[in-house]
């Protein structure tokens, strides 16, 4: 991404090095050359006044200007809660943080880092930071003490308050969502805080603050140490959707202190994170629950397997990223966000919780990975090899090569997961959901048999399971779908943004151009990536006033969008 505007560097070496050195009389100005690199933007090539010895400490200061990029987003007043001030984040994963800064934009270096946010009047500055200071003249001053990879460094400047939720968090969201965000979350995160830590070891950030976005914020939350930022859907009243919420504590440990060495291996994070957070759901909601949550996941992977094949290059958990390499052999970083690392991933780490056969034994695993791997960057051959180093029976057994099984093969072959965890402890959630659905699709309306189940103490995900179950099997007959949306106002009417999805999902799987308008409304409300891209695919794959619905909504949201979400758009259009 050719944004970072370098404007003239200039290199010194540190006062004295390890060795002694003494420092240099003066501060050279050097050549500096960008070198085109594939798609990724371009490497910042710097010659050193004189060659360095191996081991010699040296500073380099890098005068830069940046802000065109793909990696930080202006947004204007109206694209705003309040309507009333423009607003500025940035978003590093996977690979736009190099239109931030100036930085080895891989996973697999971490650094600790500060910085001094000078703002405007009326504003305040927030980033992914141990310490946060004000002082004088709008100055914020941030300094992150933990090594962090450069796609954890975070930065948000807006008309924006907070307010303290527990003895370690505080809420941060515009002035208008601040009693909604407090009243969402108050007395619950020190909970899922405390869980994660009894499972997996200390917190080692400090605080967990949580920042609400803006709602063109393509992603449910991005886990930025110290500072989760999340989408303005998680504010449903209900506190439904904190399972994004316990995904993004989980990454504290998985993701954030052991990280991925290479965005091939993406799984490495998100899947050991789908797993822990699925952990800390069991401890905090049971069971029950939480296998009706991963059941909603399952289906989430069935759709994305259904829409790239099987047989896909990102279906596979450890993929080829190389610059200028492309499909079918290499993958854009940015690609990799997709459900196959997530529930690919949580199958994968599931097995191997399967092999142990005991699940306090496994927690333990988890707790020492964590700990032999803590502020490092690893790879799946790392992570594998621990497992085996510390289940020494296991690998005198050969469980990485179990014929059907091996290791090898859930890295490297696309496809469905070999070994599914079983979910039946969710049964007695998942069943009445099925028959409901069964009952809405079979030919004819057995109306007596429906009104007898009573949907109205469903939770959220019941409700989803259900939705997902009817999306399954339609298109139904004529004019179900009408009477559904009519005997579950509660559904065809909901506020909440995964209702939302999979109403809008029905309405374009059905052709029910009546409701059009909801989809719409929806699609002009929030940017998520996970919602609108499956409904501009719904979109196109329909009717001509499907697609032509795709076309309107795309021209009057595109400014809004971010940079990603509108590019995806418009392949999925046709418009590139
Ligand atoms: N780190 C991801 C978001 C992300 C992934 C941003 C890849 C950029 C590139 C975050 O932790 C995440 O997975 N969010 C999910 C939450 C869900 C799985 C509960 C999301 O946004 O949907
Ligand atoms: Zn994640």
């Amino acid at each position: 991404h050719r944004s970072v505007s370098v404007r003239g560097a200039a290199l010194l070496p540190t006062g004295t090095d390890r060795h002694g050195d003494p420092p240099p009389d003066t501060l050279q100005p050097l050549p500096v050359q960008t070198e085109p690199f594939a798609s990724f933007g371009r490497a910042l090539l710097i010659t050193l006044p004189r060659a360095a010895r191996p081991g010699q400490r040296l500073a380099l200061q890098i005068d830069y200007e940046a802000g065109e990029g793909p990696g930080v987003c202006w947004l204007a007043p109206e694209q705003t809660a309040g309507k009333q001030k423009p607003f500025m984040y940035t978003q590093g994963q996977a690979v736009l943080n190099r239109s931030f800064f100036p930085c080895f934009d891989t996973p697999s270096v971490k650094c600790t880092y500060s910085a001094t946010v000078k703002v405007p009047e009326g504003f305040v500055a927030v980033m992914s930071a141990t310490s946060w200071e004000k002082e004088e003249d709008n100055t914020f001053v941030f300094r992150m003490s933990q090594p962090i990879p450069s796609y954890l460094i975070a930065l948000a400047v807006g008309d924006i308050v907070a307010a303290d939720v527990g003895p370690r968090s505080r809420v941060w969201a515009e002035p208008c969502l601040i009693e909604a965000a407090k009243k969402e979350y108050d007395g619950v995160i020190e909970e899922f805080l405390a869980v994660g830590e009894k499972l997996f070891g200390p917190y080692v950030w400090g605080r967990y603050d949580i920042l609400f976005m803006p709602p063109s914020f393509p992603f449910g939350g991005m886990e930025n140490p110290c500072l989760t930022f999340v989408t303005p859907c998680l504010l449903a009243g209900d506190r439904s959707l904190a399972d994004v919420i316990i995904h993004e504590i989980s990454h504290s440990w998985f993701g954030n202190l052991v990280t991925n060495a290479s965005w091939g291996e993406f799984w490495l994070n998100e899947g050991f994170t789908m797993y822990a957070q699925r952990r800390i759901s069991t401890e905090v909601y049971g069971l029950a629950y939480t296998c009706l949550e991963a059941a909603t996941g399952r289906a989430l992977l069935r759709q994305h397997m259904d829409n790239t094949g099987e047989d896909h290059p990102l279906n596979k958990l450890r993929v080829v990223i190389e610059p200028g390499l492309s499909l079918p052999l290499g993958i854009d970083p940015e690609d990799t966000y997709n459900e196959t690392p997530y529930e690919k991933g949580f199958c994968f780490v599931s097995y191997l919780a399967h092999l142990v056969g005991d699940q306090s034994k496994f927690d333990a695993f988890l707790q020492a990975y964590v700990n032999r791997f803590k502020f490092q960057s690893i790879t799946a051959d790392d992570a594998l090899g621990f497992f085996l180093e510390y289940f020494p029976e296991l690998k005198e057994k050969g469980v990485d090569s179990i014929p059907g099984f091996e290791f090898s093969r859930w890295l490297d072959t696309p496809g469905w997961p070999p070994f599914l965890p079983d979910l039946s402890p969710g049964d007695a959630l998942m069943k009445p959901a099925e028959e409901l659905a069964e009952l809405w699709a079979a030919d004819g309306l057995n109306m007596e048999a429906i009104e007898a189940v009573d949907i109205t103490a469903w939770r959220t995900y019941q409700l989803v399971y259900f939705l997902d179950q009817v999306l399954q099997k339609s298109p139904l007959p004529q004019g179900k779908v009408e009477r559904l949306s009519k005997v579950y106002p509660k559904i065809s009417r909901s506020q909440n943004a995964e209702l939302r999805l999979r109403w809008c999902q029905i309405i374009l799987k059905n052709d029910l151009e009546a409701e059009y308008s909801k989809v719409k409304d929806f699609l002009h409300s929030q940017g998520k990536q996970k919602y609108t891209l499956p409904l501009y695919r719904a979109m196109w794959a329909g009717s001509e006033p499907a697609r032509a619905l795709a076309m309107e909504t795309f021209s009057a949201t595109a400014p809004q969008l971010h940079v990603n979400v509108r590019n995806y758009i418009k392949k999925i259009l046709g418009l590139e």
